[in-house]
């Protein structure tokens, strides 16, 4: 019996692809080219299944000219790019990679977080380019983050890994807003109390973001937002692009309204506002908050168990619209 053909987009590791081959027939890109959307679509066209990153755009239009894919399986927890409501009209069950990836991120989050407080790369840049001559009392005097109030936009599991390890670890005061309030069990072991989002703006000392992107959440920290926070408030993004207006940041950044910033996640990327280049207070990563080699192994292998599951048993382990499965 002829395997069902998939597609797998970008480069991944080989024992993922080896494993993929038992099963099926599989067009991949270990060259890791950039495709544009024409180019993915033709690739597309006569395949059952695709093995896609967040970067990968599925729309109506790419399921209007793949007429035989069942699935698409996101390497990421993440799925803004899949057009979930466009893939159920067609019957294309939609998977990511919940849970794998949670501790990893999170503790990324605090790495970002005590980066952005304790000014470790911009003091780094510092010595790196010769300049440290003498000991200064005020040499690269941050923000604390032990016993400050810790303020997460967006509360799930991601934020309750955050939360818990600013409550254990730090001794933090933790704060949260989301679309729905948490049960009060979790709330209790996250040690995490319910608060407006503006309350959440005026009272955190370090503020992270961790909430989905849609057009709802599109620059839900603008102008306006950071307006509201503390001149001495620092600011992680580890959600998406878009959630945060990168110019309005850039000019609060450099006029420190706010004293600082991480960021893994920018409008538009990998291209970056040029205003954030800069600006000295704001620490710079490239998406990769989920990237340990274990993490990033785990979140491959369910996306291809996702694969295999669908594609020969007719089930997958993480379904984003389970309604195909029916
Ligand atoms: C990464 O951004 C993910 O969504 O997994």
């Amino acid at each position: 019996m002829n395997k069902p053909k998939i597609l797998v987009t970008r480069a991944v590791f080989p024992e993922v692809i080896a494993r993929l081959e038992q099963h099926f027939e599989v067009e991949h890109n270990q060259a890791d080219e950039p495709w544009n959307k024409e180019q993915l679509v033709r690739r597309l066209r006569d395949k059952a299944g695709a093995f896609t990153s967040g970067g990968d755009r599925i729309d109506a239009d790419v399921l209007a000219a793949a007429p035989q894919l069942r699935i698409c399986a996101n390497m990421a927890v993440g799925y803004n790019n899949f057009d979930v409501p466009a893939m159920t009209a067609r019957k294309v069950l939609a998977t990511n990679t919940p849970d794998v990836l949670t501790e990893t991120t999170a503790d990324f989050g605090f790495a970002l977080l005590m980066a952005a407080a304790r000014r470790v790369t911009e003091s780094e840049h510092y010595l790196r380019a010769g300049k440290w001559q003498r000991w200064t009392y005020d040499m690269f005097a941050g923000t604390d983050v032990h016993g400050t109030t810790l303020g997460i936009l967006g509360m799930g599991r991601i934020g309750q890994g955050i939360a818990r390890r600013g409550a254990h670890g730090f001794g933090m005061h933790v704060i949260y807003h989301n679309r729905s309030r948490l049960a009060p069990q979790v709330e209790a072991q996250c040690k995490a109390r319910y608060v407006s989002k503006q309350e959440l703006l005026e009272t955190a000392d370090h503020l992270v973001l961790v909430l989905p992107y849609s057009p709802e959440s599109h620059h839900a920290i603008g102008a306006a937002e950071l307006a509201r926070m503390k001149p001495t408030a620092n600011l992680v993004n580890i959600a998406r692009g878009g959630i945060v207006d990168d110019a309005a940041l850039a000019a609060a950044l450099r006029e420190k309204r706010i004293a600082a910033a991480g960021l893994d996640v920018y409008e538009g990327e990998p291209k970056l506002n040029p205003d954030l280049l800069t600006v000295p207070n704001v620490v710079l990563t490239p998406h990769i908050a989920s990237a340990t080699v274990p993490t990033r192994r785990a979140m491959a292998d369910l996306a291809a168990d996702n694969l295999i599951g669908f594609l020969v048993n007719g089930k997958a382990l993480t379904p984003l619209n389970p309604e195909v499965l029916a």
